[in-house]
């Protein structure tokens, strides 16, 4: 009997090799080895495109921006760079139910009637999206939509059709016949987007591909496509909270430090237009351990409640969490406050949040996050109208930041009165409309939190 010969794959990165591995060489995680029969010849990408392949000159070449087509939903378009570029191929990743066929869903609602779209779902029936439509509103006739999951199918319907959009929800649900392993294998996933990215750059059609990330079970993370699309979307959130952000972790034709805030209600995904307002929505007046900082995420302002509870340990290692922020800062920021204002922290369980479920990972979060666990230390609360940013370096001392008029304008926009930042920042500050206090070292805290 002829025996099939197999290789093992990373299901996060797509590495292969020959025999198994506890960790991937490629991307550095630990146990997510596959075993999956190996493909005789690669296909898709490595099949020659038929385009006119010649070198010409670059300052001939037109790239004028009537490429892009916006959706409507500004929050989308942002994210996307300025719209969508036609002919794109562009990954929605996102844990299962964040929401990611319901915002593609009302992509495709608001480019219908303007361009031909084709939403294709390997996941629902045609009644259940004709379900999931109807809670959306009313969509124009150029919508076609088919429940199918067989990628040769899609490209001959594809030819037929000639749609301006195509949908793919979603990509673990795709197969293509030619490949022997399961629809969600790494063989399959990566196959499948190289014939659609044969199909998006031949055909000049713009797809969206859905991925789901998986945390376990067999099924083929979107990490592994990201270098093949020309950009990558997330769709996060906690699951418990209403509020969604897509952020753009790729981005072939726009910046990446953008993200999209929506809220999902139960007609769909609503547009938060001021996250700042939504993100301090319930915060406490006058509680200890409590700060509200002002980030920076993209091109815009969002101010955030950081939070505080340093409470006495009653372990011999003392438990540290950081919820939306990054738990090394933390704890480093912590080992700064007790070398240079000599609190006692290391007895202390300490556990830090940024309210909203926001991720922020900027270092100008330093100063909300220091005034915040001295604020809970000391069980002395900071004045409510008062905003707070500046990076920590290991000396103690205050770091200038950028965009600080940015910053500030935000916070005298929703009401706040005094901002604490770093000194050098605030020299350089020109009719400031809030007052500014400038702090050269985080010694100088403990005299602002008597004040
Ligand atoms: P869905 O788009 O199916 O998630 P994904 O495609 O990422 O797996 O979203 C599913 C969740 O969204 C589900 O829990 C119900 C909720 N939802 C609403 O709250 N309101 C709505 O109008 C819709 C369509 C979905
Ligand atoms: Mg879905």
């Amino acid at each position: 009997m002829q025996k099939t010969r197999t290789v093992f794959y990373c299901k996060e990165c797509g590495y292969e090799s020959g025999k198994w591995l506890g960790q991937c060489p490629g991307c550095h995680s630990w146990d997510v080895f596959v075993e999956e029969p190996k493909q005789k010849k690669t296909t898709g990408s490595a099949r020659p495109i038929t385009v006119r392949n010649e070198a010409i000159s670059l300052s001939m070449v037109s790239a004028e921006d009537d490429e892009r087509k916006m959706t409507g939903i500004q929050e989308f378009d942002r994210v996307l760079g300025g719209g969508i570029v036609m002919g794109s191929l562009v990954l929605v990743g996102g844990d299962p139910g964040i929401g990611k066929s319901t915002l593609l869903l009302q992509v495709c609602k608001e480019l219908s009637g303007r361009m031909k779209v084709l939403y294709v779902s390997g996941e629902e029936s045609l009644k259940q999206i004709k379900m999931r439509a109807d809670r959306l509103g009313s969509f124009g006739d150029s919508l076609l939509a088919i429940s199918e999951t067989c990628l040769e199918t899609i490209n001959e319907l594809a030819d037929q059709i000639r749609p301006d959009i195509l949908v793919i929800d979603s990509i673990q649900t795709m197969y293509r016949e030619e490949v022997a392993s399961a629809p969600g294998s790494v063989s399959q996933v990566r196959e499948c987007t190289s014939l659609l990215l044969h199909m998006a750059k031949q055909k000049g059609i713009t797809i969206f591909i859905v991925g789901h990330v998986t945390k376990e079970g067999t099924v083929a993370g979107p990490r592994m496509l990201e270098h093949m699309v020309d950009t990558v979307l997330y769709f996060e959130g906690e699951n418990s909270a209403s509020y969604r952000i897509l952020r753009a972790v790729k981005n072939r034709f726009g910046s990446t430090n953008e993200i999209g805030v929506f809220e999902m209600q139960n007609t769909g995904l609503a547009e938060v237009q001021n996250p700042s307002e939504y993100m301090l929505r319930g915060k406490p007046e006058g509680e200890p351990g409590s700060v509200v900082a002002a980030s920076i995420e993209g091109t815009r302002t969002i101010l955030v409640e950081v939070q505080a509870l340093i409470c006495k340990s009653n372990f011999q290692m003392p438990r540290r969490t950081a919820a939306g922020t990054d738990y090394n800062r933390v704890n480093l920021l912590m080992a700064v406050m007790e070398k240079r204002l000599g609190v006692e922290l290391s007895f202390c369980d300490a556990y830090i949040n940024v309210a909203g479920g926001m991720k922020i990972n900027e270092p100008a979060l330093d100063l909300a996050i220091v005034l915040a666990i001295l604020s809970g230390y000391r069980n002395i609360p900071v004045d409510g109208r008062i905003i707070a940013f500046g990076e920590i370096g290991l000396t103690g001392e205050v770091r200038g930041v950028s965009q600080a008029e940015q910053r500030i304008t935000e916070a005298a926009k929703l009401g706040y009165t005094t901002c604490i930042l770093p000194y050098v920042t605030m020299e350089n500050m020109k009719n400031p409309a809030i007052r500014l206090i400038g702090i050269r070292n985080v010694k100088e805290l403990t005299a602002i939190m008597k004040e």
